[in-house]
């Protein structure tokens, strides 16, 4: 059986096959379409999302499965006390396979650690890392820029607790010569963590978007992540720091793609959406047949 807790829980070549599964449901949906007949996904958010939860839920029931689950902590047992742990083993008798989001860092991992037979999906864990993300992210790039190698990537806002940002730069690590710009303003920087595997010579550090853009072959905006904030005054001081608009655009590339996993709060205006490097709605698509492709690869395995 195999889980997702983190993007290098999957090689390259079997992202390759995720990549592949996901072109063969894009041409031919309807022969997905009962892939997921009498099965059933639980769906566990322990804390908000529209997109992931929604297109996690989509996913299943486009592949002809059914849903449990909750979209809210406040209405599941964990408000009185009950362990994490104590759910997941609940669970396991009642569904195939597992979406959950955690506020805390390493609940999905604990989950993994629990079950003996639903394979655990990690659909974000507190500030640490977002591996259905990525597999959104890295779906867009192959389509839009056709490869992994060779790619100068601006991870530009909140580095420091941007999941999605972790889990994304981690995964594009293991291809040949990705290099990184990680824009941020000094109180949001990558953690070293998130670093430490990265080559000196593949990275930079700076807080102008405007005098890297142009470098740039993907721009990864993202929100200022209100929600870890401590201090309400930093998140005010900190939440508008980047803003890309139509003016700074003048100075990217023309294939440069921009992505963000979404929601926007303001660090991109609206102007930019109907600028065709904007592809961060399509994104979205592409992560919900990510998932479909990920459900079917991870019920696969469980039934080998
Ligand atoms: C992201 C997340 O939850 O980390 N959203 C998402 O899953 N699409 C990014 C964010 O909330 O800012």
């Amino acid at each position: 059986m195999k889980h997702l807790i983190e993007p290098l829980d999957f090689t390259i070549e079997e992202y390759e096959k995720l990549f592949s599964l996901v072109d063969d449901i894009i041409a031919k949906p309807e022969e997905f379409s009962h892939f997921c007949d009498n099965k059933l996904l639980a769906s566990l958010f322990f804390e908000p999302s529209t997109r992931t939860r929604l297109s996690f839920e989509t996913a299943m029931e486009r592949l002809g499965g059914k849903v449990i689950g909750f979209s809210d902590a406040g209405v599941s047992s964990s408000t009185k006390g009950e362990t994490l742990a104590d759910t997941i083993r609940v669970i396991e008798n009642y569904a195939d396979i597992c979406a959950m989001r955690h506020p805390k860092e390493g609940a999905a991992l604990l989950a993994s650690k629990v079950v003996k037979n639903m394979p655990i999906i990690n659909a974000g864990d507190g500030g640490h890392e977002h591996p259905t993300q990525t597999l959104a992210d890295l779906i867009t790039i192959r389509h839009y820029k056709g490869r992994f190698d060779n790619l100068t990537i601006g991870f530009c806002g909140d580095l420091k607790f941007g999941r999605t940002i972790h889990s994304l730069a981690r995964a594009l690590n293991r291809y040949k010569n990705v290099k990184f710009i990680f824009i941020s303003p000094e109180e949001l920087k990558m953690p070293e963590v998130f670093k430490q595997n990265i080559k000196k010579e593949n990275y930079k550090e700076t807080d102008s978007l405007v005098d890297v853009i142009g470098d740039l072959d993907i721009l990864y905006m993202s929100r200022v992540q209100k929600e870890r904030f401590v201090s309400s005054d930093e998140y005010e001081r900190l939440k508008d720091f980047f803003i890309l608009d139509r003016e700074k655009l003048k100075h990217a590339k023309d294939d440069m793609i921009i992505l963000h996993p979404l929601p926007r709060v303001n660090e991109i205006a609206p102007e930019v959406d109907s600028d065709e490097r904007a592809v961060y709605f399509q994104q979205t698509k592409f992560g919900m047949f990510g998932r479909m492709a990920l459900i079917i690869t991870l019920l696969e395995a469980k039934n080998d």
